[in-house]
């Protein structure tokens, strides 16, 4: 038995950070064997590249050769990650190639373009959408504002993420109105029934 491959997806501010750490100390307290490996993964070289170009405005990248450093950080370690599953460890994922896609689209390259680098890379079991139902923005009005450009770009990025949802192992997750403790459960619930792990290889994208 292989164990399973899980990622965390979502908008910013649904509380991705919050439940990825609730999660992984209740696979603590149950002693399953378990793994997190968070996106962009900043301490490889190639993430190093990728923190300065996230924090440094002075380190400029067009968009395409950006997209191409996100997907090569997820290159760089994926034997890694396939060795943990061989093992009967859980894989979480925080962000994973759907971020990749959704986001450099958002900035206007092709669709199929930002996904073609990340094609030969396992798919998870189980993929957690945490999104909002309500629009972030709807309350927000002023064209120019900055806040409202950074809104609209996540509306963008909330559009993009939906081409994944016909994909078999999308869980959308609306957290509106939730608590954390809330969210926890609903995610747990989906999750539980991966901890046996697998007997199936792993699909690709
Ligand atoms: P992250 O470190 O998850 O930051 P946060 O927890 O603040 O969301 O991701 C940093 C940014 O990188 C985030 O805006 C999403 C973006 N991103 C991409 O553009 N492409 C990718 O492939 C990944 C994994 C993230």
């Amino acid at each position: 038995m292989r164990g399973a491959l899980i990622a965390i997806e979502g908008l910013d501010r649904t509380g991705k950070t919050t439940q990825t750490e609730r999660l992984l100390v209740k696979l603590k307290e149950l002693n399953i064997k378990h793994k997190l490996v968070k996106f962009p993964k900043r301490d490889t070289q190639i993430g190093n590249l990728i923190n300065t170009y996230l924090t440094e405005k002075s380190f400029q990248l067009s968009d395409q050769a950006a997209h191409l450093l996100f997907s090569a950080n997820r290159w760089e370690i994926i034997d890694e990650i396939k060795k943990e599953l061989q093992g009967g460890t859980v894989v979480i994922l925080d962000r994973y190639v759907y971020s990749g896609v959704a986001y450099s689209a958002a900035k206007g390259l092709d669709f199929q373009w930002c996904l073609n680098p990340d094609v030969g890379l396992p798919k998870p079991d189980l993929t957690v959408f945490l999104q909002f139902k309500q629009s972030e923005n709807a309350s927000r009005t002023g064209f120019g504002d900055e806040r409202y450009e950074v809104a609209e770009f996540q509306e963008k990025v909330k559009l993009l993420f939906e081409n994944f949802s016909t994909n078999s192992e999308w869980s959308p997750l609306y957290v509106d109105g939730l608590t954390i403790d809330q969210v926890h459960e609903e995610i747990w619930s989906l999750f539980k029934q991966y901890l046996e792990g697998l007997d199936e290889d792993l699909q690709v994208f």
